[in-house]
C-alpha cells in the first residue's frame, strides 16, 4: 500500500468539490459540513459525473436519474444499483490522500 496525495489541506473548505484524476483512478473529493468524502467520480448506474450531484448530509444524488448514494458506505438508497466506491481519507503532513495498492 502506498499514499496517493490528492489535495493540499489548505485548499479544503465546506462546499469544496473537485474531480481528481491520477493515472487510471478518478475520484471526487467533497467537503460538506466539515466532513470529507472521497468517492468514485462517476455514478455506478450509467456513468454520469457526480461532481454536479446534490449533497445532503452524508448522501449524494446523481444529477441524471436522481439515484441517491451514501457517501460513507457507498450504498445505493433502496439497493437497486451497484454501490459507489468509497475511499477513507488519509492525512500526511499538509496533504489529503488515499491509500492504494501497488
Ligand atoms: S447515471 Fe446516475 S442515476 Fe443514472
Amino acid at each position: 500500500m502506498r499514499f496517493l496525495p490528492l489535495e493540499k489541506l489548505i485548499n479544503l473548505h465546506d462546499g469544496y468539490r473537485k474531480t481528481v484524476k491520477v493515472d487510471s483512478l478518478e475520484v471526487l473529493l467533497i467537503q460538506d459540513s466539515g466532513a470529507l468524502y472521497i468517492v468514485q467520480s462517476r455514478c455506478p448506474h450509467r456513468g454520469q459525473h457526480l461532481q454536479a450531484g446534490t449533497v445532503t448530509g452524508p448522501k449524494i444524488e446523481c444529477p441524471l436519474h436522481h439515484f441517491v448514494f451514501d457517501l460513507v458506505t457507498g450504498a445505493h438508497e433502496g439497493g437497486a444499483c451497484e454501490a459507489l466506491a468509497v475511499h477513507s481519507p488519509v492525512f500526511q503532513g499538509n496533504l489529503l490522500g488515499i491509500m492504494i495498492d501497488d
